[in-house]
């Protein structure tokens, strides 16, 4: 069997899992320079001109998120100018969330970012462990989430847990609690959490839940932003009775002194994939990465 020839060219936002990609397939690795003007446009210069053949950015949007995602734009796009194939890596991808109308007149900026890496030349889109479902669909036939849910329960069964549950700090994350539990061999709960849509303020409905009691929990989630899900979801189980609390989430975003605050709030260790690099972000993505390359 022929090995496929790719090159991939790392964003500045994900240099370090890049270059791990490129290393698992083998692929000639190319860097990106970036410049940043006094008015924020940036300058973005590839440390060798790609040939031909498949080439895969890699680049998530992290905050800032909008210049993130332009280099992701301008990368893809430079990539397809000589008639390559171009893939698009976005292990961490923003605006995800925003993937419905809650209220009329809410623009559903995820159809509009999918939109732009279609015709910016990218044939695929990867992501990982996207928001939902709702999120996926707005890429169309490009899109392939990749979920990195086994790689966070390899990790986290290293860890001396005694009898742990599985929780969704929400029911729209129950699927991937589901599946982390399937992969613990242990049972998952989802809390129903409630969201104002107009301040954007969350509170927990659910009633008491007896099965915490005296149990490990890791709360699993796609992502922290402001911790305040996080917050919320361990407050009600700290006072249900439960012992300590972890939490595996894809993308540790941790914005200002979210990490601080979730462990006063009773948080024994936080973990997170390196979609996004930073302390957290202890589990490696990148064999899983580049075996759903590989795969497409
Ligand atoms: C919400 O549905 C998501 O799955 C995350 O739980 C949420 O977006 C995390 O944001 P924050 O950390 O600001 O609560």
């Amino acid at each position: 069997m022929l090995l496929a020839r790719y090159t991939v060219i790392g964003g500045d936002a994900s240099q370090d899992l890049a270059k791990r990609i490129s290393r698992r397939l083998k692929a000639e690795y190319i860097g990106a320079r970036l410049r940043v003007f006094p008015d924020g446009e940036q300058k973005i210069t590839l440390t060798a001109n790609p040939g031909r053949g498949t080439i895969i950015i890699v680049q998530s949007t992290p905050p800032p998120v909008d210049s993130n995602l332009i280099q992701a734009l301008s990368l893809v796009h430079k990539a397809g100018e000589n008639g390559s194939k171009v893939f698009a890596v976005i292990p961490y991808i923003g605006y995800a969330r925003q993937d419905k109308e809650f209220l009329s007149g809410e623009i559903v900026t995820m159809k509009t970012v999918a939109g732009l890496l279609r015709s910016a030349g990218a044939s695929k889109v990867f992501v990982i462990d996207i928001h939902s479902k709702a999120a996926l669909k707005q890429f169309k036939s490009a899109g392939r989430n990749i979920s990195a849910i086994p790689d966070l329960a390899r990790y986290l069964k290293k860890q001396r847990l005694n009898n742990p549950l599985i929780v969704s700090p929400d029911l729209g994350g129950a699927e991937r609690a589901r599946e982390f539990a399937e992969l613990f061999n242990s049972g998952f709960v989802a809390l129903e959490k409630r969201r104002d849509r107009r301040t954007g303020s969350v509170r927990i409905v659910s009633s008491d839940l007896g099965e915490v009691r005296n149990r490990d929990l890791i709360l699993v989630d796609d992502m922290i932003s402001t911790g305040g899900s996080i917050i919320k979801a361990t407050k009600f189980l700290k006072k249900q009775g439960c012992r300590r609390i972890f939490v595996a989430c894809t993308h540790s975003l941790l914005i200002n002194d979210a990490e601080a605050k979730i462990r006063k709030a009773g948080v024994t260790g936080i973990i997170s994939t390196n979609t996004i690099p930073g302390d957290t972000s202890v589990v490696d993505v990148s064999a899983t990465i580049a075996k759903a390359i590989q795969d497409s």
